[in-house]
């Protein structure tokens, strides 16, 4: 069984699905620690509601992002975690970090990428007049949103759209992808050729 630590700066909604997930047996992993880098953030209350660690790691405690990164790789290690979840964490992660977790730290960002990369994935959409947004769950390397996809899936944007009625409908098409891209790799069913991932579905 996979350990799982999620990172989230915010409302906490993936998380919350994530968890959820497991309890249905939907991931066949575990939640073993939720780390936020804000003390008011959603995602702590949620996990610690569960029963689940859930740690604030300030960053005023830290010089350099790298000094930062080194203490949530110790905590990391420390829980013998196998598969780093960012949901909505809002660091930009060093290479002290990617390194030692390379190919086992996973994002998802709220747009087809490489379409609009970066904050405000979806407003960026909505500006640029796109018909056709979505979400995906990739991997993460050194750039902004750059690393091998996983999965995406779509949703159309609607000509009365507004910034929070698209938000919510991603929101949903999200956490459907993240509990499929999470729940594949605690398989081991993902393999990372360059920049494809190749999936190896079987029958459960
Ligand atoms: C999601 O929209 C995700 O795409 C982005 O941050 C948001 C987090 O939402 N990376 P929540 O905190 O899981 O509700």
């Amino acid at each position: 069984m996979k350990n799982i630590a999620v990172l989230a700066s915010g409302e906490g909604t993936n998380l919350q699905a994530i968890m959820d997930a497991v309890d249905k047996g939907e991931i066949t992993g575990k939640v073993v620690l939720v780390i936020s880098d804000r003390h008011e953030a959603r995602a702590l209350v949620r996990a610690r509601k569960k029963n689940i660690k859930a740690l604030f790691i300030d960053p005023a405690g830290y010089r350099e992002r790298e000094d930062y990164d080194s203490a949530l790789v110790s905590v990391l290690q420390e829980e013998d975690v196998d598969l780093v979840v960012l949901a909505g964490f809002m660091r930009l992660l060093s290479a002290t970090m990617i390194d030692i977790f390379r190919g086992k730290i996973m994002n998802i960002h709220p747009s087809l990428l490489p379409s609009f990369p970066g904050c405000d994935g979806v407003k960026q959409a909505i500006e640029h007049g796109v018909k056709i947004t979505g979400c995906t769950v990739h991997f993460v390397d050194e750039g902004l949103d750059t690393g091998p996809i996983i999965i995406q899936d779509s949703v159309v944007v609607l000509q009365d759209d507004t910034l929070e009625t698209l938000q919510q409908r991603i929101h949903s098409v999200e956490h459907r992808a993240y509990i499929r891209a999470i729940d594949l790799y605690c398989r081991d069913m993902i393999e990372i050729e360059g920049r494809r991932c190749v999936i190896h579905e079987k029958q459960r």
